[in-house]
């Protein structure tokens, strides 16, 4: 473990940026070299587990100083200065200018899992450091009064104005919303979401009316990090003797875990919703265990899932655990991206929910395995779930996750 920490420790050090007095850190060098928003969140953990809390605090607020006026947080900030000029990025953009891809400049405009409150608690819990939380504090209600205001639709779930918000930008939930099919290659997934991307620019960004019109999907890995995040601001408020507020966002929670009922039928397996279809997108991903990390689920039900998760190698691989279902249409264990290679988030996020839920034994296999497939071949974005085999980005830095599990 201690070299592990090491090469972990290493690569985060390598991916360290400061421009203008802005200290964050790039997911991997090359392939991703701005901050991302919910990267930033798991850097912050690492950070915290490598006993490197300063770094936690400094990244998490430079993530908030592009907050839009809306409350929004963007999902990707660049910063850059005259000794740090943009870097092209023509892989995702074709070529287009990043600085105005998406309408605004400086950042995106899209958000990502709102895993913002949970882990500013979790970095003050370690530091009881109250000035952090006094000073991060009105950008995280403004953030999630933003998402309470401007995403809901229905009720008190949140939609998601395009794949890349989930995080896992060409996940299959979201290929018939995109008016793909099963079958389709990465080119055709990157035109679709780039063409969105234009009627979102084209309509400013409006919530309320045209984002509804092109792409809306209720998500469950989303709203599951949500439910949790309010949870995570009401203990914060509190914390903060912001009595009145902290009942808002543990009354907001609530009524969350209440509605995300509308996205089963049988209590056990939760389905995102198309919003503008109306449709249950019922495409079996890794999100499928994501209830067992917002603890949707009673003991029984967990216990039901769990079993299912282990019962065959439909997502349980050598090396971890499929983003798709084994079974799914389009499924590619290698090239597919989000549609079958392990990621370390995944991998964390469950392992989280089986220790919530008691599951010891399995979530030590879930680590083990996490730990092996960086042994065995580093840190990369992704991993063949039989091989092991690392692919995609290098000296990535989520594998570092392994240290909070
Ligand atoms: C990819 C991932 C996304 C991540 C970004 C930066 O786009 O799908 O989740 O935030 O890379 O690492």
């Amino acid at each position: 473990m201690e070299e592990l920490r090491t090469l972990i420790r290493q690569t985060m050090q390598e991916n360290q940026r400061e421009v203008s007095g802005h200290f964050y850190t790039v997911p991997s060098p090359v392939r991703y070299p701005f901050q991302w928003l919910w990267d930033s969140c798991f850097h912050a953990l690492i950070y915290s587990a490598l006993d490197e809390t300063n770094l936690a605090k400094k990244e998490l607020l430079s993530v908030c100083e592009k907050q839009h006026q809306s409350g929004l947080i963007p999902h990707i900030s660049f910063w850059h200065d005259e000794k740090n000029p943009l870097p092209n990025w023509g892989r995702e953009l074709r070529g287009g200018d990043i600085n105005h891809i998406f309408g605004v400049t400086g950042s995106s405009s899209l958000t990502q899992p709102p895993l913002l409150a949970e882990v500013v608690l979790e970095v003050y819990k370690k530091t009881g450091d109250a000035d952090f939380l006094k000073k991060i504090y009105p950008a995280l209600v403004q953030f999630y009064e933003y998402l309470n205001s401007e995403r809901t639709a229905e009720n008190s779930l949140l939609f998601i104005v395009n794949p890349d918000e989930s995080g896992e930008d060409n996940s299959p939930r979201f290929d018939k919303a995109l008016g793909l099919l099963s079958k389709h290659s990465k080119e055709e997934n990157l035109d679709k979401r780039l063409y969105l991307m234009e009627k979102l620019v084209a309509c400013d960004f409006d919530t309320k009316t045209c984002m509804k019109e092109n792409f809306a999907v209720i998500d469950v890995g989303f709203n599951c990090v949500y439910l949790s995040g309010l949870e995570a601001l009401s203990t914060i408020a509190e914390i903060l003797k912001e009595k009145d507020t902290s009942k808002t966002y543990a009354n907001r929670a609530k009524e969350v875990q209440t509605d995300m009922k509308t996205l089963t039928t049988d209590n056990i397996h939760y389905y995102s919703f198309d919003h503008i279809a109306k449709e249950m997108i019922s495409i079996n991903t890794w999100n499928l265990f994501m209830p067992l990390y917002c603890g949707l689920l009673n003991q029984s039900e967990a216990e039901k899932l769990v079993q299912e998760l282990f019962a065959d190698d439909n997502f349980m691989a050598s090396y971890g655990i499929r983003t798709f279902s084994k079974q799914g249409n389009g499924y590619d264990a290698i090239d597919g991206f989000w549609r079958g290679p392990v990621w370390m988030a995944p991998n964390y996020f469950i392992q989280q929910g089986l220790l919530r839920y008691g599951f010891k034994k399995e979530a030590d296999k879930i680590k083990d395995l996490s730990i092996n497939l960086i042994k065995n071949s580093g840190m990369r974005e992704h991993y063949d779930p039989d091989s092991g085999t690392g692919y995609g980005a290098e000296k990535f830095t989520w594998a570092g996750l392994v240290l909070v599990m």
